[in-house]
């Protein structure tokens, strides 16, 4: 039974955020928030900007099931390809785009639909933005605005020395959570949509759990942040690849659910780690309000995202097969293909369903023959004819088994035994203290 209909008959009423937003927050006109907005985007009174940020939210909340589960930024791998091939298998998994860097959309305006356009069936869709210069990370929301994604995203989490050795940039900026603040709310001020911001738990011995509270306090109490990604293991920036940065520090889920219990008016999106639909249910039942899964999206897209609306947001399976998905994944190749000239190429529009047979007979020589079928295939259409081959019809035409994969529902069976102790901040008696 999925996350959704074991807590409640409706998904969008067990969704924390919703909760958050409609009980204790946003009982408020919408169009008085409209027309703010046309009188100039910039609300400087904090007070209108948290409720017209809450507004955003819950307004993308009702047009969509809400990010119980989203399929994470990847670099070179969440591409439009990918993501295409991913809304076939899954119609309500929250889809992330590769991070672009402001400097990108803004060096590229004239050139903005090549990085910055989707088909309207990728939606929900969040687009993912790197920076450290606040007007370029503010023309750059600007431009992606009239894009319509349903939420901006600021990367903290990134350790690739390319990113985060240049103009601190990526994880560095948790080092920086005034300049974090400052870019959410340059963001928040140049987009219609809501915010979010993806970090790590720390950065090098910076990793303490007292830190990486001062950092949600310090961005969430002067932004309108309130939507949080945690990678739950932190950065080492000490020349490790971004690969080893994603295996070698340990994970910590339970730093992940300490900040649950000390920030409870702040939703938190679980990453790291997680494998399947299994293991995000239970990270939902231990109280995540979200669950992003990176790795296993893209290695094995079928199993992970082909139970995702039926396991975690109770829909009716759609029996729909793979040779079904094949089908329609060969239109839109075909239709894309050399439309910049030379790319996208076949070997680009096929590489996301390179895993798509993962774990079945014929996989190994699928692959082999996909290798070649590049060097000779000018069409998706072709390539399908002749690298499918080894891919017996059953498993083509088998619709998603019905149960998923088993995982490790155990995994954060022993969170509560390591929980961190609760937050201590003089920052936030400080501040209490003043306003009392
Ligand atoms: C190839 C690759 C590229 C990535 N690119 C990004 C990126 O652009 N932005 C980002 O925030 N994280 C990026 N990540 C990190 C993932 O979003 C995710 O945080 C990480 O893989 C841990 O989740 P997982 O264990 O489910 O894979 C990337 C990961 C991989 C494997």
């Amino acid at each position: 039974m999925s996350f959704a209909t074991r807590y409640s008959s409706s998904v969008a009423s067990v969704f924390p955020v919703h909760d958050i937003f409609w009980k204790s927050r946003c009982r408020l006109d919408l169009n008085k928030f409209h027309g703010n907005l046309i009188g100039g985007r910039r609300l400087h009174n904090n007070y209108s900007q948290k409720h017209y940020f809450c507004a955003k939210a819950e307004m993308v909340v009702q047009k969509y099931l809400p990010p119980l589960f989203s399929v994470a930024p990847m670099m070179e791998w969440t591409d439009h390809h990918y993501r295409t091939l991913a809304r076939l298998v899954s119609k309500h998994a929250w889809l992330y785009t590769e991070m672009l860097a402001a400097e990108t959309i803004v060096y590229q305006k004239d050139n903005l639909d090549k990085y910055l356009g989707f088909s309207p069936e990728q939606h929900p869709i969040v687009l993912q933005i790197g920076g450290s210069k606040l007007e370029n990370i503010a023309k750059a929301t600007a431009l992606a605005n009239p894009y319509g994604y349903d939420e901006i995203n600021f990367n903290c989490g990134c350790p690739s020395p390319k990113v985060a050795g240049h103009g601190c940039f990526g994880v560095s900026l948790m080092l920086d959570p005034k300049f974090v603040a400052e870019a959410m709310t340059v963001i928040a001020a140049n987009t219609d949509a809501p915010v979010s911001v993806k970090c790590r738990i720390g950065v090098d011995d910076r990793d303490s759990y007292n830190e990486l509270c001062d950092f949600i306090y310090k961005v969430s109490s002067q932004s309108p942040t309130r939507h949080f990604i945690i990678h739950s293991r932190k950065a080492l920036l000490n020349g490790i690849s971004p690969a080893e940065n994603r295996s070698i520090p340990p994970l910590k889920y339970e730093y992940f659910y300490g900040l649950l219990r000390d920030f409870p008016d702040l939703r938190f999106t679980i990453n790291g780690g997680i494998t399947g639909v299994d293991e995000a249910n239970a990270a939902l039942t231990a109280g995540a309000h979200g669950v992003m899964i990176g790795r296993a999206a893209y290695h094995n897209p079928w199993n992970v995202l082909g139970h995702v609306d039926t396991a975690i947001y109770g829909v009716p399976s759609s029996n729909i097969t793979r040779r079904q998905i094949i089908e329609k994944y060969q239109v839109y190749g075909d239709s894309i293909l050399w439309r910049d000239g030379r790319r996208p190429s076949v070997r680009d529009v096929v590489k996301p369903l390179l895993n798509f047979f993962h774990g079945e007979p014929g996989n190994t020589l699928w692959k082999r023959k996909a290798d070649a079928a590049f060097h000779t295939c000018t069409t998706v259409k072709s390539f399908f004819e002749e690298a499918l081959v080894p891919i017996p019809d059953f498993v083509l035409d088998k619709p998603l088994a019905e149960l998923p994969p088993p995982g490790r529902e155990e995994l954060f069976a022993n969170v509560p035994s390591l929980l961190p102790p609760p937050y201590e901040s003089q920052l936030r008696e400080e501040e209490e203290m003043m306003y009392a």
